[in-house]
């Protein structure tokens, strides 16, 4: 058997990039690990998100996989650097391929919408510019959003309001393309693409991600996998119930099982704050 792409999230955003890796990608196994217990981590210190991130990298690793996707963007923001630094393992961000997709595109004016710890990082910014200097690129941040899809709220007047209020200046700026820069936007997709109206083309971080993972194993950086029936571990550190509920929006026929794990040193005092 051979071994598998270990994927890492604050909670369910990352089931969006790891349902495209699993598109991409058939034969290729995954484990899947959403730190759901002490998520948001968009709104954390950027050395706390950091710290949690590699905890939960270090989980995977110990797991044996044989690269480490970072499905989440606050923590492809806080970590990618500190985790390529510390693993003997190919380490993939979010952030890198997809804002290359969207320079590449031909777009000229870029709405990017995401949490805090991303929208301050930049890296959006930085990353499109360095293909395309003559991009506009407008930034803005939304709050609780992620917070929400973890508990299954992805529709409903309160949802509707958040998304309204920061959808609303990138919509009055005429942006071409929206880039989804938070993994658990792509849960509001449909929502997102009705507010910003047919001529605004909505990006998520997947499909570009899945490409990229594919290039590398086409250039033998990460080793091919060719399974049969490939495995898909899912594993939370929060409540399997709610995991679950999200899985099957992705999966309706499948009935996957949910791991709950323990993962870094707080994470019972959070559980027990969000029993
Ligand atoms: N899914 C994460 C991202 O892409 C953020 C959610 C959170 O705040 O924990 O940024």
């Amino acid at each position: 058997m051979s071994r598998a792409i270990g994927v890492f999230d604050s909670g369910v955003g990352g089931l969006t990039v790891l349902r495209e890796l699993r598109r991409a990608l058939p034969r290729e196994s995954t484990i899947y690990l959403g730190d759901s217990a002490r998520m948001p981590y968009g709104g954390l210190l950027i050395e706390t998100i950091r710290r949690y991130t590699l905890e939960g990298l270090d989980y995977l690793r110990d797991q044996g996989v044989k690269a480490l996707v970072l499905a989440c963007n606050s923590a492809t923001s806080a970590a990618l650097e500190a985790a390529r630094a510390r693993y003997d393992l190919p380490v993939v961000g979010v952030i890198e391929a997809t804002a290359r997709g969207v320079a590449l595109s031909g777009s000229t004016r870029v709405g990017v919408v995401g949490t805090e710890a991303t929208v301050s990082g930049g890296q959006y910014l930085k990353a499109i510019a360095s293909y395309r200097p003559d991009v506009e690129v407008l930034q803005q941040a939304c709050p609780r959003l992620a917070d929400l899809v973890e508990r299954g709220e992805t529709r409903g007047l309160r949802v509707e309001l958040l998304l309204e209020s920061c959808l609303r200046p990138l919509k009055d700026r005429e942006v071409e393309t929206l880039v989804l820069g938070c993994t658990h936007y792509g849960f509001l997709r449909s929502s997102i693409q009705r507010l910003m109206g047919p001529e605004v083309k909505v990006v998520e971080c997947g499909p570009s991600v899945a490409s990229a993972i594919a290039v590398l194993i086409e250039e033998g950086a990460i080793e091919r996998g060719n399974e049969e029936s490939p495995s898909h571990r899912l594993l939370t550190t929060g409540p399997a119930w709610s995991f679950g509920r999200a899985a099957a929006i992705l999966w309706p026929d499948e009935q996957p099982e949910i791991e709950t794990v323990t993962v870094g040193m707080d994470n019972d005092k959070f559980r027990r704050q969000a029993a």
